[in-house]
């Protein structure tokens, strides 16, 4: 049977039946099953291997369909929907109980996002609910990217993956919720702390630590390769791990004589870095080096975002 297309219409027709479905975003690709549906996102977490406290994302197609399952309470969450919707941007509202409890694990609010992919939406516009959607992954490992890293891990336990190319950003939504009566940022990702602080003003970043998350996305250990992988000044890494057999990821034009190397951005510009990084990640871990190395990423645009990732995959001396 054939795993993965394009075919918009049999995604649906499994989603409706309950079944769980592979999708592209423009973030990263998920794991899809109606948000409405116990016993479906039941087959995620199991799937998945993920824990329940664990949240799941909703993913909706109009902001209709947000007015079905959350309040709007703050103007702030209001315009920076309004302003990067659809987009790489989940917002945390109080949940309305169209919703279980085991979308959110519990907690009163939920994370909603409308996704910007065509194939996405395309499908989202043919059902009559939304999504609940986490990355479709393995609980811990890389974010796929790709479809075939969907079907590399979890062919055989899913119908489908809907075939919507690379994605386009390459690293997750950000999180913005309120706390506090302060705009709070809960997950760095796709959409920079500059562009959202211009939209709603002054952002605040959760304190909340990775040994007790309030967001579980922040597990210090997440992302990971199976290999080791170190992050920090490149030529002090390379004197430590040069008589190994090293997987090398970098930027810029320097010639690296390694066992493995992927070259990130040779103009080291962060977009570009974030749309490969998992793809690099994944080719590392399957290259059969011993380590992987990795520098840190100027923290400006989706440079916040990409230190986060790399930290919480590398194993810290
Ligand atoms: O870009 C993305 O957000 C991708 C694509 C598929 O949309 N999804 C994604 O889902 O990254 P996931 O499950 O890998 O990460 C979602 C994270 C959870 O780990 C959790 O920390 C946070 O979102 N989250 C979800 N619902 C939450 C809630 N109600 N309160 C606090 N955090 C929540
Ligand atoms: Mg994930």
């Amino acid at each position: 049977m054939i795993k993965s297309g394009t075919d918009i219409n049999f995604a649906a027709q499994l989603l409706k039946k309950n079944k769980v479905v592979g999708i592209p975003t423009e973030t990263v690709y998920g794991l899809a099953a109606n948000a409405y549906a116990e016993e479906a996102i039941l087959s995620v977490f199991k799937i998945k291997n993920r824990p329940f406290f664990d949240p799941l994302i909703v993913h909706v197609s109009c902001i209709n369909q947000v007015n079905e399952i959350a309040h709007w309470h703050d103007e702030r969450l209001k315009r920076l929907a309004e302003h990067f919707w659809p987009g790489p941007l989940s917002l945390l509202l109080p949940k309305k109980t169209i919703i279980p409890d085991i979308v959110t694990s519990g907690l009163s609010q939920v994370a909603v996002r409308m996704p910007q992919h065509p194939l996405c939406l395309e499908l989202l516009n043919r059902i009559a609910f939304p999504l609940a959607a986490p990355s479709a992954n393995p609980f811990g490992y890389i974010s796929p990217t790709e479809a075939q890293h969907v079907l590399d891990q979890l062919k055989s336990q899913i119908d489908y993956v809907l075939d919507g190319g690379p994605c386009t950003i390459g690293l997750e939504s950000s999180i913005v919720g309120i706390e506090n009566n302060q705009l709070t940022l809960f997950r760095a990702g796709g959409i920079s702390c500059e562009a959202i602080e211009q939209v709603a003003g002054t952002l605040h970043l959760n304190t909340s630590k990775s040994d007790n998350p309030k967001t579980p996305g922040q597990l210090k250990s997440h992302y990971a390769p199976k290999i080791p992988m170190y992050a920090g000044p490149l030529t002090k890494l390379l004197k430590k791990w040069g008589t190994k057999k090293v997987a090398l990821l970098y930027t810029g034009t320097e010639n690296y004589n390694v066992y493995f190397k992927f070259n990130l951005s040779p103009t080291h510009n962060n977009d570009e870095i974030a749309r490969n990084m998992f793809r690099a990640f994944r080719a590392a871990d399957q290259s059969g080096a011993d380590v992987i190395l990795i520098s840190f990423v100027e923290n400006t645009g989706l440079g916040m975002a990409i230190n986060d990732r790399i930290a919480r995959a590398v194993i810290r001396d």
